[in-house]
């Protein structure tokens, strides 16, 4: 197992903390855990396993490099350390930031269709009220506006699925070469040609192959096989059931979300058959 290394194996192997090399800067409710965990499938990829929210968090940040250095995993110097923090992607202050950091780190954006996403950011959302026995508004109410009866660009699952615009902020510190887009929807449908490309965007040598990630009917997701002894699925919080959306909203929102997508295809030269 990788991860969790002894004293004498950090001695032994010269294991090292380094920062990381490529970072999951978003989108939330994108598959992020589920690409972080299916690239540490590959034997040059160490997964840094809590989201360390260094960049988007104010007091983190203060506690400076070495801080983050320090929650890294222990790894051998060939390899390459990756961490998924999606408040990453829309938090003001992060592109700077990270641009401090390295000017050349490789950053992986997963997306899924922006409706979809959306809905599935208020279940989540929705579930942690009803942990709590709060009630809580229901989806078409948040997302569109009464009194207009436009889409509430105010609404955060609404505003974070406008993906050009946060990449667009991005762009003022990053060439567009220095990110990928993951297709989120196909992550869930077929991973592996997706991982193929961020192999390839990493500069990895392809590893990744269909050994390692088998369909689970129960779960409905596919699962991670890393050996013959060891396989795991993500957790039951991934892969929710969503609450039954208004069509007329659905279509509503589909609409509003229309040119940002076509920007975005634009700007990023990945073009998805979202409505
Ligand atoms: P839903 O809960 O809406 O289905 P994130 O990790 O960024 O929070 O994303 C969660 C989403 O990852 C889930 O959204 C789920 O659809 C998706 N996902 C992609 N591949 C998955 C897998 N192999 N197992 C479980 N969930 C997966």
């Amino acid at each position: 197992r990788k991860g969790n290394a002894t004293k004498e194996q950090i001695r032994l192997h010269n294991l090292v903390q380094q920062l990381p090399r490529a970072i999951i800067i978003g989108v939330r409710k994108g598959g992020t855990r589920a690409l972080l965990e299916m690239l540490n499938l590959h034997p040059a990829v160490v997964k840094a396993s809590q989201e360390i929210h260094f960049f988007d968090n104010d007091k983190n940040y203060a506690r400076g490099i070495d801080w983050y250095r320090g929650k890294m995993p222990f790894s051998l110097p060939h390899q390459i350390t990756i961490e998924k923090s999606p408040a990453y992607f829309i938090t003001e202050e992060v592109p700077e930031r990270i641009f401090k950091m390295n000017s050349s780190i490789k950053l992986l954006i997963i997306v899924r269709e922006p409706t979809t996403r959306a809905v599935s950011d208020y279940t989540q959302v929705l579930e942690g009220k009803e942990r709590k026995n709060k009630t809580y508004h229901k989806f078409e109410n948040l997302a569109i506006d009464a009194n207009t009866c436009e889409v509430n660009t105010k609404y955060k699952a609404v505003r974070t699925s406008i993906y050009t615009k946060h990449l667009e902020r991005w762009l003022k510190y990053f060439p567009v070469e220095q990110f990928h887009i993951v297709d989120g929807d196909r992550l869930i449908t077929d991973p592996l040609p997706e991982l193929q490309l961020v192999e390839r965007f990493l500069n990895l040598p392809s590893r990744i192959s269909q050994y390692n990630l088998y369909f689970n009917a129960t779960r409905g997701f596919y699962c991670l096989r890393f050996n013959i002894v060891f396989n795991k699925c993500l957790a039951g919080s991934k892969g929710r059931i969503h609450p039954e959306v208004d069509a007329s909203v659905v279509t509503k929102l589909q609409k509003f979300f229309h040119p940002f997508n076509q920007k975005f295809y634009q700007i990023t030269g990945r073009t998805f058959n979202w409505p």
